[in-house]
Parts: C-alpha cells; structure tokens; sequence
C-alpha cells in the first residue's frame, strides 16, 4: 500500500541508472523500469531517463501513454526533495 513506499531523493535515483538497475520519476512517482525496458515499444531509448526525473522527455515524446497504469506493479516510492543539510 502507499503508506509502504519509500520517499526517494534525486541523489538516491541516480544510483539507479543501469541497465540492469533501472528506476526513473514520472510525475513524482518513481518507478524500477527495468523489467519494463525489455517491453517497451522504444527501446532503449527509455533509458534516457535511467536515474533521472523523465516527467519533461515523456510528456515530449508521448504523453497520450498511461504510466500510471502500465508500471503500476513498478512503483517504488515516491520523489522528494533532497533533504538539506
Ligand atoms: C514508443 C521513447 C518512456 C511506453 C516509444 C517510441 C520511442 C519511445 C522512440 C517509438 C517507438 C517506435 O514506434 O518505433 C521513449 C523515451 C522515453 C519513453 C525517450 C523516456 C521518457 C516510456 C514510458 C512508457 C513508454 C515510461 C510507459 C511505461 C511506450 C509505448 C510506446 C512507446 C506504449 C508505443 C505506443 C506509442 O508510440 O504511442 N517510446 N519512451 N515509453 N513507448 Fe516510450
């Protein structure tokens, strides 16, 4: 349930930029796209947004698909910002 899910900083996120060890943000939701890429229409052009927020490229590049819906078993947590110090 959403009271489970972790609040990850962009400099948690980042770590997550391989291949094999994929999450990337979409509209304040991050998500492991990495058992998505080998379904996914574009390609590896998804990894684009690897470790990153993709919410600007995505709504660029198709914003008519539904990534609540596709990657909702994917969802990690959700994006915030990162604590200061
Ligand atoms: C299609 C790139 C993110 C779902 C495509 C295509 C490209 C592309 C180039 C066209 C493939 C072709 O027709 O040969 C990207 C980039 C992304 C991204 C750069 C980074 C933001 C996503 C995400 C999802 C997704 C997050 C869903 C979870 C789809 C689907 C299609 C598609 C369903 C085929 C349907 C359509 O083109 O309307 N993508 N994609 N993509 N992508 Fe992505």
């Amino acid at each position: 349930g959403v009271t489970s899910l972790t609040r990850i900083p962009p400099s948690v996120l980042r770590l997550h930029n391989k291949r094999d060890d994929a999450w990337a943000a979409f509209n304040g939701k991050v998500y492991n796209i990495t058992p998505y890429l080998d379904f996914h229409p574009g390609g590896e052009e998804l990894m684009r947004v690897a470790g990153r927020d993709g919410t600007k490229l995505f709504s660029l590049t198709h914003a008519w698909v539904n990534v609540d819906f596709m990657l909702d078993a994917c969802l990690v947590g959700f994006l915030v910002a990162e604590p200061s110090s």
